[in-house]
């Protein structure tokens, strides 16, 4: 399987490595929100076929930045919370082309959910062409080597990072799973409200989500 996912994937990264990341992200985790509930290091979402065979697979990770926890720890703390990254998706080639790819996106954008997540960012690399599949499948794709756009509740661009070829895109989880997401308070599913940059509103008691 890691042959055939380093073949897959541009960037892929051996376990090893990838649990050296997740400790990482983990101690940065700690470092932002202390004892507080925080989101998860990494989330891997898979897909199989009914023998339980691996089809492709999805992986999503909060947003932290070692120089904004040292610069601005508010803001750090803000961005882990609202923002995840889809850090890797993939299907084999022989079950691409039905709906598996987007049902994967549309699976990571539900688990950037909990812990206070709404965004789930991503970027797509030119040599896989593949920003069109993004497009088709609910995400908002922004132009090539061009940042993501400020969004509430961090209100804050997030730059292209330079020397990299490509295109960035985020879906909005809240817009593409309303219907799903509870009050806090009384627990009744939220309407999202498509004004003002979208926000949740509670039908029961009113409570707004982080407008
Ligand atoms: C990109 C990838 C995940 C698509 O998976 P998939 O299961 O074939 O995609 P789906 O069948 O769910 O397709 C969803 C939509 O995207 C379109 N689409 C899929 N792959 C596309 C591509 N490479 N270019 C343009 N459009 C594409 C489909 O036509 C479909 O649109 P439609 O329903 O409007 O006709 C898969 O080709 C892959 O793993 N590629 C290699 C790794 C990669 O590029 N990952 C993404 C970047 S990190």
């Amino acid at each position: 399987m890691q042959t055939v996912a380093a073949q897959l994937i541009i960037g892929y990264a051996p376990p090893h490595m990838v649990a050296a990341d997740d400790r990482r992200r983990a101690a940065q985790l700690r470092r932002i929100f202390g004892d507080d509930t925080h989101p998860e290091p990494s989330i891997i979402i898979g897909a199989s076929d009914d023998r339980g065979m691996m089809l492709g697979g999805a992986v999503v990770e909060p947003f932290v930045s070692d120089e904004l926890i040292s610069k601005e720890p508010d803001a750090a703390r803000q961005f882990a919370t609202t923002h995840r990254i889809l850090a890797a998706l993939f299907v084999l080639p022989e079950a691409r082309g039905s709906g598996i790819g987007r049902e994967l996106l549309s699976e990571a954008a539900y688990w950037a959910l909990p812990h206070g997540g709404r965004y789930l960012d991503g970027f797509v690399d030119d040599r896989n062409n593949s920003a069109d599949f993004y497009r088709r499948s609910g995400a908002t794709v922004v132009g090539h080597n061009t940042g993501l756009p400020a969004r509430r509740p961090t209100n804050s661009e997030l730059s292209h990072y330079p020397g990299i070829d490509g295109t960035w895109f985020y879906v909005d989880a809240w817009r593409m799973h309303q219907g799903k997401i509870n009050c806090a308070r009384c627990r009744d599913v939220f309407e999202f409200v498509d004004e003002d940059g979208g926000y949740l509103l509670c039908p029961n008691c009113g409570t707004p989500e982080a407008k």
